[in-house]
């Protein structure tokens, strides 16, 4: 089987991360208490340590009624209309498949109703395409995994021999969506949706009552799972504070600094400094319905039964 590498892949990851980390550290020194962004959506995922705590995260019972079980029901309501009139040669292209078991049921739908499949993972972790070639074994669809970033995947589609075939596509990001700014999520899919392809994206959206969507989060799994980025730059968890917020559409999760750390004889981090480890948008119904008909006014809307779950298909333009 082929694996797709990318040029760009990031060859030495922990590297990256104290790089960024140290660049964000230097920048005006005085300005206290510091805010430090390491939430880019594939930090968490950099070592083979975080995708398999990963799992364990989605594991937890909070988790799974929420978000997991509410989806996998409206997935088995629903697959047949989400997936009509998909048809011919498809692609199906998984952007982060993670462990790949809510992609199963869609795949196994269009194998029956396509002329033909292939399956394409997407992922930065080489670990979670493992899992994924590991698990879809059993399933013999023709799977071409690719070891790249998202942002990469528009230029790899311009010259890569794999697509020069007319196929149709189909892009799954999933949940994964709520970790992008919509602005920026929406621009990287209206680059691959060319063509009338169709986009998978899946969400919570919010009540007034934000406590709900909080509670997966503050689970000791969650910190755990956070603090990894972290351990991977090298600091200890005791010299940090776990926090969970809810603030213009997004759950920010992250740690504050609970006394100084000298990192370097010119640089520390300072009591009260916070790091932000990962980023979750949430948005109301309605301005998420909104949001999506003024980017992909050509959308459906899928909503899992007594929940705030929804899966919507967008459609490209042509
Ligand atoms: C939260 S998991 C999602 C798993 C599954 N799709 C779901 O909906 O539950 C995110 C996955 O996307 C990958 N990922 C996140 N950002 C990425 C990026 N910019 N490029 C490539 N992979 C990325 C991660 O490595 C991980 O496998």
């Amino acid at each position: 089987m082929t694996v797709i590498k990318s040029n760009k892949i990031l060859a030495s990851p922990i590297e990256y991360l104290y790089d960024n980390f140290l660049k964000q550290l230097r920048e005006r020194k005085l300005d206290r208490p510091k805010i430090i962004l390491m939430n880019k959506p594939f930090n968490l995922y950099l070592t083979d340590d975080q995708a398999d705590t990963y799992i364990k995260t989605i594991e937890d019972e909070i988790f799974k009624k929420q978000i997991y079980y509410p989806f996998k029901k409206l997935l088995k309501k629903q697959t047949e209309n989400i997936l009509a009139k998909i048809e011919g040669d498809l692609d199906f292209i998984d952007l982060g498949p993670g462990y790949p078991d809510k992609t199963l049921p869609l795949l196994q739908y269009l194998s029956l109703h396509c002329n033909s499949l292939r399956y394409m993972p997407v992922d930065i972790s080489k670990h979670f395409l493992d899992i994924t070639i590991e698990f879809m074994k059993k399933y013999s669809y023709e799977t071409i995994p690719l070891n790249c970033l998202f942002e990469e995947l528009p230029q790899i589609m311009l010259s890569h021999k794999i697509f020069r075939e007319k196929r149709v596509r189909l892009f799954n990001i999933g949940f994964t969506f709520n970790n992008y700014p919509s602005r920026k999520i929406f621009s990287l899919f209206k680059k691959y949706l060319a063509n009338n392809s169709v986009g998978l994206i899946a969400t919570e959206t919010i009540n007034d009552d934000i406590t709900k969507a909080l509670e997966p989060y503050k689970t000791k799994k969650a910190e755990v799972f956070n603090f990894m980025i972290l351990q991977n730059i090298g600091f200890e968890q005791s010299s940090f504070k776990y926090f969970v917020n809810y603030k213009n559409s997004c759950i920010e999760m992250g740690f504050d600094v609970k006394k100084d750390i000298e990192i370097s004889k010119s640089l520390s981090l300072k009591r009260n400094d916070k790091i932000i480890t990962s980023i979750s948008y949430r948005y109301p119904k309605e301005y998420f319905i909104k949001l999506v008909n003024r980017h992909f006014p050509k959308s459906d809307f899928f909503w899992a039964a007594n929940s705030n779950i929804c899966l919507v298909k967008i459609i490209g333009e042509g």
